[in-house]
């Protein structure tokens, strides 16, 4: 008896022994990661892949909320400098600002991995990758279903005139994600063989927030309610904020007014259920698997590419309801 009771208390002993060798071992990564806030759904989306990605990757990860300031990240990205991570990822709410910090990062010997969107520094050896979206092409893709959608529904001015008139929700101010959408929408526009058809009316932040889309919307229908034929959003958050604005204002979303937003969260394809809103182009929030997968490979001294995308579709409305069980955020 005294034997067995060795024997287990020997078993136990080493199977203690190698979980804790397991939870050391699967600790051993420690990775500070830096987070713009939770402004939209897109975004809550993003940080819960994160969070479950770097348990799966049995990472140990410091997860820092910046509530949509760019010195907040420049703070914990300098905390974990100090606390010596493995490596630092981030997402940077704005494109320009982090050559300072990025190099203190370079100083320590600590690698710097991007996550979601661009950004402009002096030396791209200053980060060692960027893994996340496209917003350049997300913008054509939005211009050009409009384009299609317009043509192919022979759409015409609201207010009787020549032009159809487009509004825009632009995203955050100075952010990758804002800019690129922006210059996107803009080229191929420019590359439309019906681009005397369209005119920008009104183009305005609403800092990616429902709220803000909301307000912003009111104010639009206040100038124009009568000339808006289209409302491009750079995120699905302001366009279901805009909805609610047009509905307010006695107009019918998707039908008075055309809606394209980007995203595709699951609330975009509520409202296009619902006949509010026209199409969601995809950017996609679930880059956690491969942001640990990249920072794994950066720590043990692979090469890894510059620059990775996620993949992204279009959704248009007719699809909504057949897709939307399908949707994982
Ligand atoms: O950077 C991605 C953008 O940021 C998403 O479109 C938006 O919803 C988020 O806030």
């Amino acid at each position: 008896m005294k034997f067995v009771k060795a024997m287990l208390a020997v078993g136990l002993g080493a199977a203690i022994a190698a979980s804790a060798m397991t939870s050391v071992q699967a600790k051993e990564l420690t990775i500070g990661f830096s987070q713009i806030g939770a402004e939209s759904e897109w975004r809550t989306a993003n940080t819960n892949d994160v969070k479950a990605a770097a348990e799966r990757h049995g990472v140990n990860l410091k997860f820092s909320d910046a509530q949509q300031k760019q010195e907040n990240q420049i703070k914990a990205i300098r905390t974990f400098i100090a606390q010596k991570v493995d490596l630092i990822g981030f997402v940077p709410i704005v494109a320009t600002g982090w050559d300072n910090i990025l190099r203190e990062a370079k100083r320590a010997k600590i690698p710097v991995l991007v996550m979601d969107r661009d950004l402009t520094v002096s030396d791209p050896n200053l980060y060692v990758a960027k893994i996340g979206t496209d917003s350049v092409t997300e913008g054509k893709k939005a211009f050009n279903w409009i384009d299609e959608y317009c043509t192919k529904n022979n759409i015409k001015p609201r207010n009787g005139g020549d032009k159809i008139n487009i509004v825009i929700l632009e995203g955050t101010v100075g952010s990758s994600a804002a800019t690129g959408r922006g210059t996107g929408f803009n080229e191929a526009l420019a590359a439309s063989p019906n681009k005397d058809k369209y005119n920008i009316l009104a183009s305005q932040t609403g800092d990616f927030t429902r709220q803000k889309g909301q307000e912003v919307m009111e104010s639009f229908l206040k100038n124009y309610r009568n000339d808006i034929d289209v409302l491009f959003a750079h995120n699905d958050d302001m366009a279901l904020g805009a909805i609610q604005s047009i509905e307010a204002a006695g107009l019918k979303p998707a039908k008075d007014i055309v809606i394209v937003s980007v995203d595709a969260v699951k609330g975009i394809f509520q409202a296009m259920i619902e006949g509010k809103a026209n199409a969601t182009i995809e950017c996609n929030p679930l880059q956690g698997e491969l942001f640990f997968e990249t920072a794994k490979k950066i720590v043990n001294g692979e090469a890894v590419p510059k620059s990775v995308f996620v993949e992204e579709g279009v959704f248009p409305a007719e699809t909504a309801k057949e897709v939307f069980p399908t949707r994982k955020y």
